[in-house]
């Protein structure tokens, strides 16, 4: 029988975090950098709002949320399009932007999301050399070719928890052709607070070939309900909406974004928590001689190759006492994993586990 036949793609899927390993019951998911605390209790009170509501569509633009994110960071809400998480704007990013035979650039060991969906809008993506797991500009630079239409970059980036300081974005933009576009993904800029550094909002906000794109999924503990957004010219949003499907963020993601956007007190006890936990486990890693990257992000990138055992071993260990961590055989970075930062129970529980395992 001569059956419909799809198209092929030559894209590799993505690997999300393992939730369950062995059939552990009750595991400790350490593996997806999602919220250690969860979302605002205002957020969860909008969520349960919308119940009744569910049978009517969401607004077709995001309008609301727009306002309260045009408020809140002191923007133009004609130059925001939200999404069904920051995945999509990736993708909506992608498909404005590609048509076979370009060319778009990401770092070695960038978010992979980036590098997904340019293959899968048909351009050819070309991997910058990173330095100590960083981003370099000059390798950028290296790569960038008349076919370069896109240069992706995370700051901080996941998995590496690197980042680049706010000259050296700076510089990156200078030196970029002024009809390439610098897309940077601010996913984990909440969690960071250093004065060389500045979230991409900061930077490029009155940049017209700059796109931010910004997260629930992180500090704000939405990630289940897929919310993000993106920030760019007044004419590259005007385009994405042409294109972007409609009701595309649903109703319990803007009633329980907005709230937990406003939520001050919420977002600082998250940030604090971070910081803390960090600091601790950042600690421990050095005291067993793991190398990872400095406190920065909620995660850390953790090697093994000064430890008495290795990152597959580590893995199934931890598994043992729960803790479902992430291996780093799909970023093609050897003998490592990464380590979320839990609620206080998750953190106490890996660092004693850690210790029993390496001691
Ligand atoms: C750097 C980076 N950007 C974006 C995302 C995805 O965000 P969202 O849940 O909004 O699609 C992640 C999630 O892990 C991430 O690490």
């Amino acid at each position: 029988m001569n059956l419909p036949k799809p198209i092929k793609f030559q894209v590799e899927r993505y690997v999300g975090g393992l939730s369950q390993f062995k059939k552990i019951v009750n595991p400790i998911k350490l593996s997806a950098n999602e919220s250690a605390l969860g979302p605002s209790p205002k957020a969860i009170e909008a969520f349960e709002k919308e119940k009744n509501k569910i049978f009517k569509y969401p607004e077709t633009d995001s309008n609301s949320l727009r306002e309260v994110l045009s408020a809140k960071f002191n923007i133009d809400a004609k130059r925001i399009v939200c999404g069904s998480g920051s995945d999509q704007i990736f993708d909506l990013t992608c498909r404005l932007f590609l048509e076979p035979g370009d060319e778009v650039i990401v770092t070695e060991f960038g978010f992979i999301m980036h590098k997904i969906y340019a293959s899968l809008h048909k351009a050819k993506v070309l991997l910058a050399k990173e330095k100590n797991f960083k981003a370099s500009v000059e390798e950028i630079i290296k790569k960038v070719s008349d076919k370069t239409k896109i240069v992706f970059i995370a700051n901080p980036n996941n998995p590496t928890g690197t980042y680049l300081s706010k000259n050296e974005m700076l510089d990156l933009r200078k030196k970029l052709r002024s009809n390439i576009l610098l897309v940077v993904d601010d996913a984990y800029f909440e969690f960071l607070n250093s004065k060389n550094f500045s979230s991409g909002l900061d930077l490029f906000k009155d940049s017209l070939n700059v796109l931010i794109t910004r997260t629930f999924s992180k500090i704000y503990g939405l990630a289940g309900l897929r919310l993000g957004w993106g920030y760019s010219s007044k004419e590259i949003i005007e385009n994405m909406y042409q294109i972007k499907p409609p009701f595309n963020v649903n109703r319990a993601a803007l009633n329980a974004g907005a709230e937990a956007i406003k939520d001050n007190e919420w977002t600082k006890k998250a940030i604090e928590h971070n910081t803390l936990w960090s600091k601790k486990i950042f600690s421990v890693l050095k005291e067993y001689n793991i190398k990872t990257n400095e406190p920065a992000v909620n995660f850390f990138l953790m090697n093994f190759d000064e430890t008495k055992i290795n990152s597959d071993e580590a893995f199934e260990k931890l598994a043992t006492d729960k803790l479902i961590l992430r291996k780093m055989i799909q970023y093609k970075i050897s003998n490592s994993l990464r380590l979320t930062i839990g609620n206080k129970e998750a953190n106490e529980q890996f660092i004693k586990s850690i210790g029993s395992i390496l001691k």
